[in-house]
């Protein structure tokens, strides 16, 4: 084989600008106003699959944005990776809270400033310049088929569509994604397992207008206060989940695997430092490492609701508003979880407000396998690049179609990302390290290469 780091440094400079063309797209899935940069990036990522030597590109059209399929199949007796990306990204806003804008991309310090750099165009693109260099030194050893989507960061709702209809087109042997992060860059670890995700918002509506607080206060429900203790009665007192049901298909981790995980190199000081608080909050009875990985969660991630305009105005509001996410783990079910959230809430709205709960997206979540040859082949690849034998840990995020992949196609997945927990994704000032990214375009080709192998083994 010949040596990829080579290759890579000779090429880093345009791998690098290349990024940046997409990076400068804002392809924000979310937002309608930016709708046809969406669509621009899905043409981009066809044109660079082209370049870059894959065959049968195409715009797959689906209800929402489209999906980009390309492939290159070099003999059909070889093995075949799926590889998934997405190319859709988060809101960048607040926008006044970046260094520098968040579609004009810049290095500083190592590290690649734009929305979407580690998650996922970054991470994505590693494999689309991988495939190049295999492909133009002779040394693409298995079958490849690309998948990269523009709605993961909506909940991918036209994935499962896409994956049925599509299951011949989609034939393979495993599928890879890089989209996660890893301990440190001189720590290298795999994904396990990903959480599952319920997200629901919710209205509760006190009087049928906004009222004097002095004139009407302390005679009728302010919703903003019955929402708020609605909220707090939502967690027991040891931080667990107070809705009836919640944790009854909760997979519980045996205690070798808890304390497997456990071992894995982190530390709670550096964890507070780098987030500048003095302390942590979660349930009792586990670690910082199990509360973001094992165990679900419950999170308001807005509220709003009567006047926060500047200075004073003495209302009492008629509605507030909260989106509430739960982070589930096996075998807990979306729809299960927003149902059982549903009534239980419902349930407990006092007389003197309405509630309306409205289910938004949701995915399952999932466990891979560390006895695959997938993760073996994942794994050799980081030890060859990295020295070092990477450690399997689980992540806190969610990638619905794992799940789905399993489900519709039958097919497991191997999670070999190469961000940081701390690259920002979905806050300002994203980043992702040139290292890692290079690190990946470097580290991939060899995943390619050992699965190779190790399939004619078996
Ligand atoms: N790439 C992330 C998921 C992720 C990040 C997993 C880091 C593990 C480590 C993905 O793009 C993402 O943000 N997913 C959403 C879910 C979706 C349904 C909106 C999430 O986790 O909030
Ligand atoms: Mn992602
Ligand atoms: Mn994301």
């Amino acid at each position: 084989m010949s040596d990829f780091k080579t290759l890579v440094d000779q090429h880093s400079e345009r791998f690098i600008s290349e990024l940046f063309d997409l990076l400068r797209l804002p392809s924000v899935s979310a937002d309608p106003a930016f709708k046809q940069a969406v669509l621009d990036t899905a043409e981009l990522v066809k044109t660079r699959l082209i370049e870059a030597g894959a065959d049968k590109v195409e715009i797959c059209p689906t209800p929402g944005y489209p999906i980009v399929y390309g492939e290159k199949i070099i003999d059909s007796s070889l093995p075949t990776v799926l590889v998934y990306g997405h190319y859709d990204v988060q809101p960048a806003d607040p926008l006044n809270l970046w260094t520098s804008p968040a579609f004009e991309p810049v290095i500083r310090n190592g590290n690649i400033f734009a929305r979407g750099s580690a998650d996922d165009k970054g991470q994505m693109y590693m494999h689309v310049k991988a495939f190049e260099l295999m492909l133009k030194t002779n040394q693409l050893d298995c079958n490849i088929k690309f998948m990269i989507e523009g709605e993961e960061e909506v909940g991918s709702a036209n994935l499962d569509g896409f994956l049925t209809a599509n299951k011949d087109r989609l034939k393979a042997d495993c599928v890879l994604v890089s989209d996660t992060s890893m301990i440190a860059n001189d720590i290298p670890s795999i994904t396990t397992g990903l959480r599952g995700l319920s997200y629901i918002e919710v209205e509760v509506t006190g009087p049928n207008r906004d009222l004097h607080s002095g004139v009407y206060g302390g005679g009728v429900g302010n919703p903003i206060n019955v929402l708020c203790e609605m909220i707090a009665s939502l967690k027991n007192e040891d931080k667990s989940i107070n809705i009836p049901g919640f944790y009854d298909d909760v997979v519980i981790c045996t205690e070798a695997e808890r304390k497997l995980m456990n071992e894995a190199p982190f530390s709670l000081d550096e964890y507070k430092r780098e987030l500048k608080i003095d302390d942590v909050i979660g349930e009792e009875g586990y670690t910082t490492v199990e509360r973001t990985s094992i165990r679900p969660t419950l999170d308001v991630n807005g509220i709003w609701g009567g006047y926060i305009g500047e200075g004073a105005k003495t209302v009492l509001p008629s509605k507030a508003y909260a989106k509430i996410s739960m982070r589930l783990v096996p075998n807990q079910d979306p729809d299960k979880i927003t149902e059982l959230f549903k009534n239980h809430f419902e349930s407990i709205a006092p007389k003197a407000v309405k509630v309306v709960v409205k289910p938004h997206h949701g995915g399952h979540p999932a466990v891979t396998p560390v006895d695959s040859i997938e993760y073996k082949a994942a794994s050799m690849a980081m030890h060859a690049t990295f020295g070092k034998e990477p450690i399997p840990a689980r992540g806190g995020g969610s990638i619905p179609i794992v799940a789905s992949f399993e489900k519709i196609l039958g097919l497991k997945t191997v999670l070999m990302g190469f961000g940081l927990d701390t690259d920002d994704i979905h806050s300002p000032d994203e980043h992702y390290g040139v290292f890692n990214y290079l690190k990946g375009i470097e580290t991939i080709p060899y995943f390619f290469k050992y699965y190779a192998q190790l399939k004619k083994n078996i």
